[in-house]
């Protein structure tokens, strides 16, 4: 996908991100902050949320719960506003953090359905936030949205960062960036209401090598 393709039409489309650590110097606050930076470049309008700033229970379980503190419906209008989401996660104990399944279980499909995901993880030890990655993976499927192949897992994240909140790594950069680049073009694709502008943005889609063109080669 070229950037210049990306910002036709992404301009008219909101991506949010949450972060899933409340920890102050968050590196995956940092990490969420630097896709968003692709999918503004992508021409998004775009808005990190912070979990620290929302008064939110513990799900009750109930999906007609209506005793809820105020800020439990104020970010579901918030996601529900938004046309992508990049949620970001450290990996605790072999998964998502409790912060960002509850935030989630607070929501439902009203807010996620048919919306473009993007995910980023972030870990101290070596092995990176794969169980993070792939726990979020099962939420966004069961929350009906779709959630971006491209995703990025950040190893050791206490050495990776500079002081600023930049990366060190310019590569590891350049992917969280085109996973926020990613969720804003998937996105402006998700709302367009034109069957010609649907297909002429799809041709900048990744190319599908196999399927029914190859069936066809044999
Ligand atoms: C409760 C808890 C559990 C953790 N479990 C793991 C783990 O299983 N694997 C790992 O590599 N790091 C683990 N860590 C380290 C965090 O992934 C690491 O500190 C990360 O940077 C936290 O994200 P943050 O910087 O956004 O707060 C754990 C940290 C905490 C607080």
């Amino acid at each position: 996908m070229k950037n210049n393709d990306s910002n036709r039409i992404a301009s008219q489309v909101k991506v949010l991100g949450i972060s899933g650590s409340l920890r102050p110097g968050s590196y995956t606050r940092k990490a969420v902050r630097i896709a968003l930076e692709g999918a503004r470049e992508a021409g998004a309008e775009t808005l990190l949320l912070d979990l620290r700033e929302y008064d939110l229970p513990f799900s009750s379980g109930n999906p007609r719960e209506r005793n809820y503190p105020e800020d439990v419906y104020r970010l579901r209008e918030e996601i529900r506003d938004a046309d992508g989401v990049i949620l970001g996660s450290p990996e605790y104990h072999g998964g998502m953090s409790g912060v960002l399944k509850n935030a989630l279980d607070l929501m439902g499909f009203k807010e996620f359905e048919g919306k473009l995901i993007g995910l980023v993880g972030v870990s101290g030890g070596v092995m990176g936030a794969s169980n993070a990655l792939v726990s979020l993976r099962n939420v966004g499927r069961a929350l009906h949205a779709w959630v971006i192949p491209e995703q990025v897992s950040i190893p050791r994240a206490w050495q990776k960062f500079n002081q600023d909140g930049s990366l060190k790594d310019e590569g590891l950069r350049d992917r969280l960036r085109r996973v926020g680049e990613q969720v804003a073009h998937y996105s402006s694709l998700h709302a367009l209401d034109q069957e010609q502008a649907f297909v002429k943005e799809w041709e900048i889609a990744p190319a599908n090598p196999g399927g029914s063109r190859q069936r066809k080669l044999r």
